[in-house]
């Protein structure tokens, strides 16, 4: 069976969005790391004075993490769930976040417009239908010397690797994702895992999309070794580009 792409996996969200936020809080970890990779985004003074981008926000969590992170910056949550971006705007926000209903394909006929100063992209690439071209997009959206962040589960490329996710799936995830209905999500989740870029290849793929100095750092926890953070700057002298 295809793994689930665009609609199809929206309206996988939209069916799964009211139990996400319970999921994730049985992950130990999943809220710090989130914010450890929204500070690795670097942004000086909280980020004030400065616009950040969450792509595939979900239900607020990465959301959470950059404005934990920037207590400053103005915030714009995209994703293409209803459901998901419902769960999201319920929750108290600054007024310095709003959400956006769109998929990260169609930003600008959905208003989403550059420059921004930084973007987080949470367990959102391995899900999509054309990874190179949203990263190119997401490339030209950021200012000059700009970052990306992409918080992403990646193997290592060795075949123990891929036997450590299959392990954690067969014995945590999917178990879970039966007991809560979600198992078509969840078998999702492992398979897009393990058909996906390893994370040599994720990193060469961020280089061909034009990002600079380009670093894979770890995440402390049960999940190192297997989620990521990829950090890639916008060339400092690139100024053209789709805003
Ligand atoms: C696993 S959730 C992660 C949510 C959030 N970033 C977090 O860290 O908890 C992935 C999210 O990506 C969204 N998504 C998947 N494909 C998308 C696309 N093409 N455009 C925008 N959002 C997408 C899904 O709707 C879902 O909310």
């Amino acid at each position: 069976m295809p793994l689930l792409r665009d609609t199809a996996l929206a309206d996988a969200f939209d069916r799964g969005s009211g139990r996400y936020d319970r999921l994730v809080s049985l992950n130990p970890g999943y809220h710090a790391q989130l914010r450890r990779s929204a500070r690795r985004l670097g942004l000086p003074d909280g980020g004030a004075g400065r616009r950040v981008l969450d792509l595939g926000c979900g239900t607020g969590a990465s959301t959470a993490a950059l404005a934990a992170a920037f207590p400053a910056a103005e915030i714009v949550g995209v994703d293409a769930s209803a459901g998901m971006l419902e769960r999201a705007r319920a929750k108290r926000w600054p007024s310095r976040v709003r959400f956006v209903h769109a998929p990260a394909e169609e930003l600008r006929r959905a208003g989403v417009h550059g420059p921004f100063d930084a973007v987080l992209a949470a367990y959102l690439f391995r899900n999509l239908t054309d990874p190179d071209t949203v990263l190119r997009t997401v490339r030209g959206l950021l200012v000059p010397g700009g970052r990306l962040a992409v918080h992403e589960y990646a193997l290592g490329g060795r075949r123990a690797d891929r036997l450590m996710w299959d392990a954690v799936c067969r014995g945590v995830i999917l178990p879970l994702g039966t007991a809560t209905g979600d198992r078509t999500l969840y078998r999702h989740l492992w398979r897009s895992v393990a058909e996906f870029d390893t994370v040599p290849a994720f990193g060469a793929r961020l280089g061909r999309a034009g990002f600079e100095d380009v670093r894979v750092l770890p995440l402390p926890g049960w999940q190192t070794g297997i989620t990521h953070t990829f950090v890639g700057r916008r060339a400092a002298g690139e100024t053209d580009g789709a805003r």
